[in-house]
């Protein structure tokens, strides 16, 4: 019997995705062309890896891209699965577990989200340094060992923030920082809960990476967060997301997404 992280190294190597590597780094909406970065890329279609995601999400590849950027060996994941598309919250763990078993100890992750602060416009890129989930939702219900009791205690790494923090500065990049909400969408929030969330602490709002945050640090990797912001929440200073803004803010945008990530994982 295989398990589902040996099926999908099997997989992954056949199609020439050997050795190790030293980072994970997950693309999110409209992100996708950062994998042009990956020199010597080997590129493997999630279609052919079991385990990895198999739905589609308009601005979203679904494609491993694994190469070098810089001076390290990166495994890419261009394009995510999210809760909204299954009602799965633990739909990204075999790809988050493979990582693991590629040697990889640090997890990049990236995202679209709507900002809560005037100031953190859209085109804005955003450090995440803690979040809010009171969704009741989470990608560890129905584990049975303690395990499941992960400790959320800078689960967004403070040595990875940091130098993260230095990359932008010699990129000229200006990332902000923020804590952000996870909302299990798919529809968009509604002004009152974008103004809860800002009276809670939120200044970042999205339906990504706060699953993958919580399978991440069960396993131990130290993760890392940068949203990208694509628009205001709901109702806050002319706000009102759709999915086709974040697609086309994120695509312009990203551009400093790339430069960003180019700097970090050459200084390294
Ligand atoms: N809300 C939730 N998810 C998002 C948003 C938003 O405003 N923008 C991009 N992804």
């Amino acid at each position: 019997m295989t398990n589902p992280v040996q099926a999908a190294l099997m997989a992954l190597k056949e199609w020439g995705v050997d050795g190790t590597f030293d980072y994970g780094l997950v693309l999110g909406t409209g992100l996708g062309p950062v994998a042009d970065l990956v020199h010597n890329p080997v590129i493997v279609p999630y279609a052919q890896i079991p385990g990895f995601p198999k739905g589609q999400v308009s601005g979203h590849s679904a494609r491993v891209v694994a190469g070098t950027i810089g001076n390290s060996r990166v495994f890419v994941m261009q394009g995510r699965a999210h809760y909204y598309e299954h009602g799965d919250p633990a739909i990204m763990r075999t790809p988050i577990e493979t990582m693991v078993a590629l040697g990889i100890k640090n997890l990049i992750l990236t995202n679209a989200a709507g900002s809560l602060l005037e100031d953190v416009p859209p085109g804005a890129l955003s450090l995440i340094t803690d979040h809010i989930n009171l969704s009741g939702v989470n990608p560890l219900i129905g584990v049975s060992d303690d395990s499941r009791f992960v400790p959320m205690v800078d689960a967004y790494d403070p040595a990875l923030r940091k130098a993260l923090k230095q990359a932008a500065m010699t990129a000229q990049v200006i990332l902000r920082e923020g804590v952000y909400q996870w909302f299990p969408g798919p529809s968009f929030e509604t002004p009152a809960e974008i103004r809860a969330s800002k009276m809670l602490g939120a200044t970042l709002v999205g339906m990504s990476t706060v699953p993958e945050v919580i399978l991440a640090r069960r396993i131990g990797l130290r993760v890392a967060a940068i949203s990208m912001v694509t628009n205001y929440g709901a109702g806050l200073f002319g706000g009102a997301p759709s999915h086709a803004e974040t697609k086309s803010v994120a695509a312009e945008a990203g551009e400093k997404m790339k430069a960003l990530l180019e700097q970090f994982f050459t200084q390294l």
